[in-house]
C-alpha cells in the first residue's frame, strides 16, 4: 500500500495552502465575527478551480481524483472552516450527484456552471421532521399535465440564502414511502421559491444556511434527478461522498487546533519551563497527533475507495464519525493548552472549539454513522 501523494496531489495541496494562507486565513476571525459569507474567497476559489475538483473538464470542472478533494477540503478547512462547508456543498453534494445521475442535457445545463463557480448550489434533503429520518419527507412533488408542482419546507439548507441551484428531494408516492421519493434540480431563483432568514448558529458562522420555502413551484420532467421514487438512493449516495468532504473538513478543523496549540505549548513558560516541557501537556499534544493522523488515513481510504469506484458507505461514516470526534477532542483540549486564553476570542482556538461541534451534527450525525456502520457489519453476517 503506497500512502504517498503524486506529484500532482502535492502540487495542488502547495497550490491551495499557499491560497488559504494568504487569502483564507487572514479573514476567518472576522468572517466569524461578523457571520459575514465570505463572496470574494467563493469567487476566487472558482477561479482556483476548487468548486467542481472532481468534475471532468469537460463539464467546467478541474477533472481531480478525491483524494486531491480531501487535501483540498482539508487545507481551505484548517484556515477557515466556514469556507470549507460553502466548497464542500458545491463539490460533493450538489456536482456530484449532478455527474453521477444527469442525464447529459441536465449536466450541460446545471453542472457546468456549477461546476465553474459561475452559479452555487444546495443540497436540500432536511426538513422540520426529517433529519436522521431522511425518509419522512414531507415536501411533495403532485403531477400536473406535463410537469409537477413542489410545495413544502426545507430546513438548515447550506447556502441556502445564496444558492443559484438546487438538488431538492420530494415525496412523490407516500404509500412507497422511501421509494416514493424523487429528487428533482431545480432553479432557486424560480418563482414559488422563497427563503427564510438566514440561521444564527454556534459556529461555522460565515456559511449561511436557512429554511426553503416552496410554494406551487412549478418543474417539467427534465427536471428529474435519476427516476421518479430513486430520490432516496441518490440522496444516500450522494451522502456517501459528502461525509468524506466533511470528515476532511474535521481533520482541518483539528489540525488548525492542533497547530495553534503547540506553538503556544512551545512559547507559553509556566514554573520557569516551556509547558510544553509539562508531561500532561506533551502528552495532550501527543494524542492530539495521533487522532488527527488516524483521522487522515481513514479519509484517504474511503477516497481512494471512491476512487477505485468501490462503494464506500461504511468507510466514509467511519471517517466521518472518528474525524469529526476526534475534531471535538482536540479542539477542547486545544482550549486547555491554552488556559485563560484559550476562551477568549483573541486566539482562534475558541472558533476551531465552536467550527467542530457541526461537524458531529450535519450530514448525519455521530449516532446515524454508527447506524450506517452498524448496518454494515450486520449485512456482511
Ligand atoms: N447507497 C445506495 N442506496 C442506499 C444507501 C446508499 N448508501 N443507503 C441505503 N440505501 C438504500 C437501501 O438499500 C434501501 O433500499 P431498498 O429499500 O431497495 O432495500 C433504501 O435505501 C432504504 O435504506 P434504509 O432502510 O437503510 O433507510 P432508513 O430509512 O433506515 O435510513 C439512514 C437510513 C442511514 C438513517 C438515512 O436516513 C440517513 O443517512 N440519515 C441521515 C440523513 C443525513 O445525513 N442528512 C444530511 C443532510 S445534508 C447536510 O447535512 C449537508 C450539510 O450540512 C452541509
Ligand atoms: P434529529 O433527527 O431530530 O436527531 C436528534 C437527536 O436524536 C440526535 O442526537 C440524533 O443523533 C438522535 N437520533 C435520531 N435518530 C436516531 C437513531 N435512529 N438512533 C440513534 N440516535 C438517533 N440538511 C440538508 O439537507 N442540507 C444542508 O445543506 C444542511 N446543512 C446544515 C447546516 C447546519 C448548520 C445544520 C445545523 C444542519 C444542516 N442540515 C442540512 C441538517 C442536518 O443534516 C440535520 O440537522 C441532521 O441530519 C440531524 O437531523 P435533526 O437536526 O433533525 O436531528
Amino acid at each position: 500500500m503506497d500512502l504517498s501523494l503524486t506529484e500532482d496531489q502535492e502540487a495542488l495541496q502547495k497550490m491551495v495552502r499557499e491560497f488559504a494562507a494568504r487569502e483564507v486565513k487572514p479573514l476567518a476571525a472576522e468572517l466569524d465575527r461578523e457571520a459575514r459569507f465570505p463572496k470574494e474567497l467563493v469567487r476566487r476559489m472558482a477561479e482556483l478551480g476548487l468548486l467542481g475538483i472532481e468534475v471532468p473538464e469537460a463539464y467546467g470542472g478541474s477533472g481531480l481524483d478525491p483524494i486531491s478533494y480531501v487535501i483540498a477540503m482539508e487545507e481551505v478547512s484548517a484556515a477557515c472552516a466556514s469556507t470549507g462547508v460553502i466548497m464542500s456543498v458545491n463539490n460533493s453534494l450538489v456536482c456530484d450527484p449532478l455527474l453521477k445521475f444527469a442525464t447529459e442535457a441536465q449536466k450541460q445545463r446545471w453542472l457546468v456552471p456549477l461546476a465553474r463557480g459561475d452559479k452555487l448550489g444546495c443540497f436540500m434533503l432536511s426538513e422540520p421532521n426529517a433529519g436522521s429520518d431522511a425518509a419522512a419527507q414531507k415536501t411533495t412533488a403532485v403531477r400536473d399535465g406535463d410537469g409537477w408542482v413542489i410545495s413544502g419546507v426545507k430546513n438548515w439548507i447550506t447556502n441556502g440564502p445564496q444558492a443559484d441551484t438546487g438538488i431538492l428531494f420530494t415525496m412523490t408516492d407516500p404509500e412507497r414511502g422511501n421509494g416514493g421519493i424523487t429528487a428533482f434540480v431545480v432553479d432557486m431563483h424560480g418563482e414559488g421559491v422563497s427563503r427564510g432568514p438566514k440561521d444564527d448558529k454556534l459556529g461555522i458562522r460565515a456559511s449561511h444556511s436557512c429554511q426553503i420555502f416552496f410554494t406551487d413551484h412549478r418543474v417539467s420532467d427534465d427536471q428529474i434527478l435519476g427516476q421518479v421514487g430513486g430520490g432516496f438512493k441518490v440522496a444516500m449516495a450522494t451522502l456517501d461522498c459528502g461525509r468524506i468532504g466533511i470528515a476532511a473538513q474535521a481533520l482541518g478543523i483539528a489540525r488548525a487546533a492542533f497547530e495553534a496549540a503547540a506553538e503556544y505549548a512551545l512559547d507559553r513558560k509556566t514554573f520557569g519551563r516551556r509547558i510544553i516541557d509539562h508531561q500532561a501537556i506533551a502528552f495532550m499534544l501527543a494524542d492530539m497527533q495521533v487522532g488527527i493522523d488516524a483521522a487522515r488515513l481513514l479519509t484517504y481510504r474511503a477516497a481512494s475507495l471512491k476512487a477505485r469506484g468501490q462503494r464506500h458507505s461504511v468507510e466514509s461514516s467511519m471517517a466521518k464519525l472518528f474525524a469529526s470526534e476526534t475534531a471535538n477532542k482536540v479542539a477542547k483540549d486545544a482550549i486547555q493548552v491554552f488556559g485563560g486564553n484559550g476562551y477568549v476570542t483573541e486566539y482562534p482556538v475558541e472558533r476551531h472549539f465552536r467550527d467542530a461541534k457541526i461537524t458531529e451534527i450535519y450530514e448525519g450525525t455521530s449516532e446515524i454513522q454508527r447506524v450506517v456502520i452498524s448496518a454494515g457489519l450486520l449485512r456482511r453476517k
